[in-house]
């Protein structure tokens, strides 16, 4: 059986611009219609023209840029607005006219102080006015989502008389539940006796959180345009998002629809929507969030490491993200710790990654999460751990303003456990000097850095140390949270190359 098509109309240019903070310049615009365009998106909605004169040329610039999408501009149910709309798509090579009003008691009422049969008959001429500018018209019954079902269906049903192609039914207020919706549709449908003359288009209003459960129900229930916007961007709570519906409909087969898109390009447009509306998208956002594909408790790592449906319903390269991400833990095991270091080119034997495991949960616990350059800097310091004949057991230090800093040093060396306690300028100071008096040897200091590898207070501190002893020059290197401890191992790894 053949697939059903559902149409992609998108808002982002203008429900998802009416977000305060959003507004694009017309050149931004074209980036994103072209962008839209390469997505497969059917229909692009460019702008309210009448609205500004900045909407107004957008749309012209969108209707030149683009040429597969149909490009469509929104009116009121007035005639200027329309002959604006219809000026401002002189351009466009398929041109639809989005036109429309308020259906609801509310709307009608105490909106447009007028009449159910008022409404119907302003809604005719609007209809028709734009049919004498285009073929394609669309009309939207405003507040749908709270209107009366038989009041809607003549509505629908007049509407398709004067030659509308596609009928809108906003959720506009994000009101009703998935079921609700879906009957609101399904009425419509049995009801309109003409509905076989247009396609029913759902637009649903994110504001309980129920824009893609709304428009999946409608769509199940015989819509077959959806308006949705790239990251549910859109007035207030947002709209239906695209990346949602799309992945819905092309991870559940069984449902047989179809759109134009290519899922390839959704990140990538998410991207640039979130970069050029200067709007962040939510780690936990459904497809495209930075945590949509990332795993973190160490159960999960391991599932998807022996395989990835057990934890993935999508393959994060169908969206275009590379792969998925393990966040490493405290949490992670290590079947992921291993796979990171392989992933960096690291691979160890089974004691070496026991004991690597004892430090990343150590810094783990200290830093929260564990990110490649941490672990490239305890690869880097447990490899030398191992072949060190110096080893730091406890580490107790007694510092800070009005105090004279003290340090108590226990180390084992060559299998005998040696102590000692210091004082010094410093905690670093009083360390080394504990050290250098268990050592017992002539070392010279000659070189202490210490770095932060990112910007954090929890942050590793990276030490690195040069020793001058009998004229010849040893380097070390630690690195950890806490930095008087990586300074003393970054001594004790430069020392062991001594002793
Ligand atoms: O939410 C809504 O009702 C709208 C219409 C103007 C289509 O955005
Ligand atoms: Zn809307």
């Amino acid at each position: 059986m053949s697939k059903d098509r559902v149409y992609i109309f998108d808002t982002t240019l203008r429900d998802g611009e009416q977000v305060p903070g959003c507004q694009l310049n017309t050149i931004e615009k074209i980036e994103v219609a072209k962008m839209l365009e390469g997505l497969g998106v059917d229909v692009i909605e460019a702008g309210f023209p009448i609205s500004s004169p900045g909407d107004f040329n957008s749309v012209i610039e969108i209707s030149k840029a683009v040429t597969e999408p149909v490009v469509c501009g929104l009116t009121r149910a007035i005639k200027r607005d329309i002959e604006v709309a219809a000026e401002a798509l002189k351009y466009a090579r398929r041109p639809r006219i989005h036109t429309g009003i308020g259906t609801s008691y509310y709307h009608i009422h105490h909106k447009l102080n007028s009449t159910p049969e008022k409404i119907i008959a302003r809604g005719i001429d609007a209809v028709k006015y734009a049919k004498t500018f285009v073929e394609d018209v669309e009309f939207y019954a405003e507040d749908a989502g709270r209107t009366d079902n038989k009041f809607l269906a003549l509505v629908v049903e007049k509407m398709i008389g004067a030659g509308a192609t596609v009928i809108n039914i906003p959720d506009t207020t994000g009101y009703t539940l998935p079921e609700e919706y879906g009957k609101k549709i399904k009425y419509l449908m049995d009801h309109v006796p003409n509905i076989d003359k247009a396609i029913l288009s759902t637009h649903c209003h994110n504001d309980l959180g129920m824009a893609t459960a709304n428009t999946m129900s409608g769509v199940i229930n015989g819509a077959r345009q959806v308006e949705v916007t790239i990251n549910g961007i859109g007035e207030r709570a947002g709209n239906t998002s695209l990346e949602e519906v799309v992945m819905i409909l092309k991870s559940r087969k069984h449902l047989n629809l179809e759109t134009n898109i290519n899922p390839r390009k959704i990140y990538n447009a998410s991207r640039l929507v979130s970069t050029l509306m200067r709007m962040p998208v939510q780690p936990n956002k459904a497809i495209v969030g930075r945590n949509a594909f990332a795993h973190s408790s160490g159960i999960h790592q391991d599932g998807v490491l022996k395989k990835r449906e057990n934890y993935e319903i999508i393959n994060p390269k169908t969206v275009g993200i590379k792969e998925s991400s393990f966040v490493l833990t405290a949490r992670s095991g290590r079947a992921a710790l291993k796979h990171r270091l392989k992933a960096l080119g690291y691979s160890f034997e089974k004691d070496a990654i026991d004991s690597l495991y004892e430090q990343f949960i150590a810094v783990a616990d200290a830093k929260k999460e564990v990110d490649d350059d941490d672990l490239k800097a305890l690869v880097g310091a447990s490899s030398r751990d191992i072949k060190r004949n110096l080893h730091l057991h406890r580490l107790q230090v007694l510092c800070g303003k009005g105090s004279v800093p003290v340090a108590t040093v226990t180390i084992e060396w060559e299998g005998t456990i040696h102590s000692a306690t210091a004082e010094g300028n410093g905690p670093v100071d009083a360390a080394f000097s504990a050290v250098k008096m268990i050592i017992k040897k002539k070392v010279k200091l000659e070189e202490f850095l210490i770095q932060a590898i990112h910007r954090g207070s929890n942050d590793l501190g990276k030490v690195h140390v040069r020793v001058e002893s009998k004229g010849q020059v040893y380097y070390g290197f630690s690195a950890s949270t806490d930095i008087i401890t990586a300074s003393v191992e970054a001594f004790l790894d430069a020392l062991s190359q001594t002793v």
